[in-house]
This record gives C-alpha cells, structure tokens and sequence, in this order.
C-alpha cells in the first residue's frame, strides 16, 4: 500500500521542511498523565474524551499539550473549527467586544451585533422568501427551539426524525436522537411525538430490499405516513443531509426530494440540521444547496463562531414569529462576544475564499480516501460531501459487519502517532475527518500520510 498512496497522499514533503507535528513525549506526556489524575477526581467519569493529552495552545490545525508536543487536529473541535483554532480575526473581535461589554442579555438591552449577524444569516442561508434568525448557545438549544417554532406555526406536536440521526443530549435533543448507547441508555422516559423514518443509508439498505429510487422511497416515506403518524399532526420533520455522528452518510437527492415534497403538500415545516454540515464543511456554505432545497427552518452551531459557543434558528419570517412573546429566550442565547467572533468568521469565508479551500480540500480527501479503500479490505466504504469525508470500516466487505475495534485501534494508533482523529456511526466504526478548512496543504499531507499508517 505505501507505493500506491504515494501518489495519493503521500505527496512527499520536502524533507527541509519543519513538521507540524513534533513529539517531545511519549503521549500522553507526563504533565497530562498527572492532569488527568485529577480530572479522574474531579470530573464525571461518562464525560468521555477520545485522547487522553490537555491542551494548552492551538492554532489553525495544530494543537500544542501541557508536555510541549504538537499535534495535529482532523477533529476540529468536532467541527466547530472550520476557520481553525485562534483564528487572529476571531480573536481579535471577540477581545474588542469583551473590552466594551460581556453580556447585557439580549432580552433585557439589546445590541447591534447580534441584529447584524440575523440579518447576515437571513442572507446567506437557502430560500428567497423572508427570514429571521434567533440565536441560542448549544447546537441542541437550536435544535429545541426549532421544534418549538414549529409546533407554533403549525399547531401540530408530531416530530418526525431519522435513524442514525444525533440532535443533541437534553431530553428532547435526545429523543430525537437515535444512537443508543451510549446517548441515551437509561436516561428516558423521552419526549413523547417523536417518530423515527429510516435513513437513506444506501451502503446499509438491507440485502434484497429493492433498489433505492425515487418510486421506492416516495412509497416508503407515504407508507410511514399510514402506520406510524397522521401527516396532518406532524409539525416538522428533522433532517441532517449528511448524517453527522451518524458517519457522514449522504442522503442521495432522490430521497430528499421526497420528504421536502410531502412536507409541502401535507403543511409540515422542513427542518435542516446543518449542526454539522454547515459553515463549508461540504464545499458549500450549506449542504442543502447541494440539494437545491430552501429548508423551512434551518439549524445551525458548531462552526458558526470560529469555536465560541453559538447556535441559531433562520426560517421562514411567519413561522418565527408565531410563538407568543416571550416564548423564545434565555439567559445565554446570543452573547455578543460569540456574535462578534460569528461576524467575523463570515467575513473570513469572503476574504480567505473558504469555500473554494473546502472544495479543493474535499477533492483531495476524496481521491486520497478512495486510494485507500483500493487498498485496504477494512474499508467497506469511502464516502462523504466535500470536506465531510468518512471511512466506513468493516470485518468483512460481502456482510459489512461493522468494525469498532478496529476503528478504535486506528484513533488510538493515530494519536499515538500526533493525529486527532475521531470515530463516528451508530456502530462506532466510521472515521471521520473534520480538519480545519484553513490547513495548509503539507499539513494535510502530514496528517494524512499519519492516517494512512493507523489503517495499516
Ligand atoms: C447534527 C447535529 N445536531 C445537533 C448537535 C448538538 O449540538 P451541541 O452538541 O452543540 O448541543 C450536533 C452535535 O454534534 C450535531 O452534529
């Protein structure tokens, strides 16, 4: 395999040039073996984290530990840090907002940035007609208030979500969620009015069943309608286009067009989640524009702030609206150091041309991840949407049998090695990349020759 991805990732780098990652330690590095002694004390032990090393710098891609070794990241914070870690122009915004004021609450004295960032996100977000945009903290605050929007406008209490879908871990957030375990074992009773429609995951469709096409999934989605909830007490239906920890599955078009139709004939609000998509993560700003679909209600967090703590909910005007005052708020929902941060990270995709970075970085992690599914039986499949790219790894290509262990074994090895990676899927058994839009290419080759060797 080494002389095949040669070509493909192994762009040889200059051997002149300084590395990102340099290990002073064995990791995790004693500094962080101490620390994570007293965070073992000191902190819930079901709050997991997939490295075991404390950061104490990080810029762009490049993460620097306690023990002064430096990593590199494929995380990103889990895809909050398109723009990369410290970005100098989120910095300096976010300082120049917390030396004026750090938090008035927008629902006792308002402030213009958070206005001006509503206006920017009505926009830039898919659908010609009018919009507004409330801002939150967590990307399941969003989540939540999409659904209370919703059921608002329509008058209706039915949610209709997928499998494989995550929205997030508060008690609805986690309703509709379907992973499992470890999400949501021994924590219901759920919300109630939640229903689950299969995922169009096309490398899963279950042997024999027919092939996926528009005529079978208009027949499912219509037959779902029938058994499971009436359409006319449904008020949204939830979809992620790619499917975030779900392992990055594409719906493929063919589908989506069915549910975005039935939404409009039966008067339900279509809901995207781009949570994880958004912010160029797919080559475009929103995955949904890959679709050519105007989402209802469109929901957005991780990268939106540069990695300050920010969600927001853009839709249609009257559906915004149509809650009684004071039905939506909070304490933290829009501080103005996160919305400072969110101005200037849209500014970025303008001025550092960030989509056409994503797009060139999607083609390059495609072609390097289908040369090592070429080469590697683990592999079942290479997949994603731009810069949202994935592994799916198998015991067996003819039964797919999932591979967690081996999954695991490659985040480990890979980390070993100084490369932040995480897992994703509903079996745990997906690798997925969520590098920062920003990294500079011998980086990426860096981390993706490092990749390579983990899958070996
Ligand atoms: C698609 C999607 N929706 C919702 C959420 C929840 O966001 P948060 O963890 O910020 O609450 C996530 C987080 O991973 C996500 O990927």
């Amino acid at each position: 395999m080494a002389g095949q991805t040669a070509g493909a990732i192994r762009s040889p780098l200059p051997a002149s040039r300084m590395r990102a990652i340099e290990l002073q330690t064995e990791l995790p590095g004693p500094r962080s073996r101490a620390l994570m002694a007293r965070r073992q004390a000191a902190v819930p032990a079901p709050l997991g984290h997939s490295t075991p090393i404390f950061v104490e710098r990080a810029h762009g891609a490049r993460v620097t530990d306690v023990d002064g070794n430096r990593l590199l990241d494929f995380a990103g914070g889990i895809g909050a840090l398109n723009v990369g870690h410290a970005h100098p122009d989120v910095v300096a915004a976010a300082k120049a907002q917390l030396e004026r004021f750090t938090h008035s609450c927008f629902a006792v004295a308002p402030y213009e940035s958070y206005v001006e960032l509503a206006e920017r996100m009505n926009a830039a977000t898919p659908g010609s007609f009018a919009k507004k945009t409330l801002f939150a903290s967590a990307g399941v605050e969003a989540v939540e208030n999409a659904v209370k929007i919703a059921r608002r406008a329509t008058g209706r209490e039915g949610v209709v979500v997928f499998e494989h879908a995550f929205h997030g871990r508060t008690l609805l957030g986690m309703s509709m969620t379907s992973k499992v375990k470890p999400y949501k074992l021994g924590f219901g009773p759920f919300a109630p009015e939640v229903y689950r429609l299969p995922y169009p995951y096309t490398y899963r469709r279950p042997l024999g069943s027919p092939p996926a096409d528009a005529a079978t999934y208009r027949a499912e989605l219509e037959e779902f309608f029938s058994t499971h909830v009436a359409p006319e007490k449904v008020a949204c239906v939830v979809m992620e286009l790619v499917l975030g920890e779900g392992g990055f599955v594409v719906a493929p078009p063919d589908y989506v067009a069915v549910p975005v139709e039935l939404c409009r004939k039966h008067g339900i609000l279509f809901v995207a989640d781009e949570i994880q998509s958004g912010f160029g993560r797919t080559g475009k700003m929103w995955a949904s524009e890959h679709y050519g679909i105007e989402p209802d209600l469109f929901v957005t967090a991780k990268s939106i702030a540069g990695g300050l703590p920010l969600s927001a909910v853009t839709g249609r005007a009257e559906a915004m609206d149509a809650a009684q005052p004071g039905g939506l708020g909070g304490t933290y929902v829009g501080s103005p150091v996160a919305c400072a941060a969110a101005l200037a990270v849209l500014d970025l995709f303008e001025k550092e041309d960030l989509l056409d970075r994503a797009q060139a970085l999607g083609q390059k992690l495609e072609s390097c991840f289908a040369a090592l599914a070429d080469e590697n039986p683990a592999i079942g499949e290479a997949r994603g949407l731009g810069a949202m790219r994935a592994l799916e790894l198998v015991k067996d290509r003819a039964t797919k049998e999932p591979d967690r262990e081996k999954t695991s074994a490659v985040v480990k090895r890979a980390y070993e090695r100084g490369l932040l990676l995480i897992s994703a899927g509903t079996h745990g058994n997906v690798i997925r990349v969520l590098v920062p839009l920003i990294i500079p290419d011998d980086d990426l080759d860096e981390g993706l020759e490092v990749l390579a060797d983990a899958l070996r």
